[in-house]
């Protein structure tokens, strides 16, 4: 018999449903161990105050989190930060709020925002796909990027991919009118795929001219995995779609 501990407790649709509330629920990322300096280790314990926000299953307040009401970019995945930094010192007029599930990328990015003393800044160390359900409300974001999101090459990993339509729907339903969703990849399946499924929601429209990728931004930082790519002669697809 099911009991209410067995049943969720937001009335999430099954694909954004974290694992504890649904033990079979797909996530786009293997939680790694991964090596862990005493620096990042240091940065997430002393830091932590100054640019973290917590997960919580309630919508948050975006103008009391950077003190300002200001264009929002959301990327996700942000790895061990650079381009998030990068751009956030170039726009000190936006704010930025970086999610990524990777601890050690986390502490890296906190050690460079007290570095560069950027106060446009905030993380959350959490599933992005939660974090967008739950946290972020309808219509509050002007940008999501998403930079080289893992591949899942194997076909039987396929359904671990980051950039399905639900999560389009999802992102899409976040970002206001005329808000833009940029992806990138070096990945030519993943670009095709990415391509189809962001031209097939009605809530978006292709920025590139000839409707399929748009040239590199000028703007974006090579990262680490796009110069990993790079090194492996592999090529760059971007992709840029404004919200209806
Ligand atoms: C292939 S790496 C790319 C990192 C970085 N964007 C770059 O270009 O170097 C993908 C990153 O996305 C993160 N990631 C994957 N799924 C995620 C999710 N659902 N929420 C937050 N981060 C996620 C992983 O931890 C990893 O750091």
């Amino acid at each position: 018999m099911r009991t209410a501990r067995t049943l969720p407790r937001a009335a999430a649709p099954l694909e954004f449903m974290t694992e504890s509330e649904h033990p079979r629920a797909i996530r786009s990322f293997v939680t790694r161990a991964g090596r862990i300096t005493e620096a990042q280790v240091r940065a997430l314990e002393v830091l932590w105050p100054k640019y973290g926000v917590e997960f919580e299953p309630g919508t948050l307040d975006l103008d009391a989190v950077f003190g300002r009401r200001a264009p929002r970019t959301v990327e996700i995945g942000f790895g061990n930060g650079e381009n998030l930094a990068t751009v956030a010192a170039n726009h000190p007029e936006r704010d930025y709020l970086g999610i990524e599930v990777h601890r050690p990328g986390v502490g890296r990015l906190l050690l460079a925002l007290e570095e560069m003393q950027l106060s446009n800044v905030r993380v959350i160390c959490e599933d992005a796909v939660q974090v967008l359900a739950r946290q972020i409300a309808q219509r509050s974001l002007d940008e999501v990027v998403i930079l080289f999101p893992d591949p899942w090459p194997k076909k039987r990993h396929h359904k671990r991919r980051l950039v399905q339509s639900a999560f389009v729907e999802l992102a899409a339903d976040r970002l206001q009118p005329g808000g833009i969703l940029r992806m990138a990849t070096d990945w030519q399946p993943y670009a095709q795929e990415m391509l189809a499924t962001l031209a097939a929601s009605p809530k978006l429209r292709n920025l590139a001219v000839a409707g399929a990728f748009i040239p590199r931004p000028a703007e974006r930082i090579a990262t680490r995995f796009e110069k990993r790519g790079e090194r492996l002669g592999h090529e760059v697809w971007d992709l840029a779609f404004s919200r209806i």
